[in-house]
């Protein structure tokens, strides 16, 4: 079971509870950053709210939505040691992990619904990362 750390802006509200309601039923140490209303608020705030908590513990992982996960990636990338992969399909989950060691999983809401979002989440906190060649080209990031 994995430490996530979650955290949407106005946009993703609805599917972070779903998530979070989702992975806690599966054992996952869920952690909601927030919000809790809907009042619109920026994406980068959130990001950097998650990616502050991340970088405080070991092994752990982060979802972040917004309403394409686009700016969330954007801004999550900002941060060093922060690694935030858009997934869209099941490939994107998968290989996210397994080849770029993401520890955080950015999603659209949307663009992807509750079904595809549970699956995604899962495939994501369940892949590990290959290492290898990967872990070579993931090192020249820095
Ligand atoms: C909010 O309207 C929207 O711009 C935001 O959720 C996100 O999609 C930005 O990338």
């Amino acid at each position: 079971m994995s430490i996530v750390y979650m955290a949407s802006d106005h946009a993703g509200i609805q599917l972070k509870a779903f998530l979070v309601k989702h992975l806690g039923d599966k054992g996952h140490e869920v952690h909601d950053l927030g919000p809790d209303s809907e009042i619109s608020c920026d994406y980068p705030d959130s990001a950097r709210t998650l990616t502050d908590a991340l970088l405080q513990r070991e092994a752990a992982f982060g979802i972040l939505i917004c309403g394409t996960g686009i700016g969330m990636s954007m801004a999550a990338n900002r941060v060093h040691g922060i690694r935030a992969a858009l997934a869209t399909c099941e490939f994107h989950a998968r290989a996210c992990r397994a080849h770029n060691n993401a520890n955080v999983l950015c999603l659209g809401a949307r663009v992807t619904g509750q079904g595809l979002a549970a699956d995604l989440a899962d495939i994501f906190l369940s892949t590990p990362f290959e290492g290898g060649r990967h872990l070579r080209r993931v090192q020249k990031f820095d």
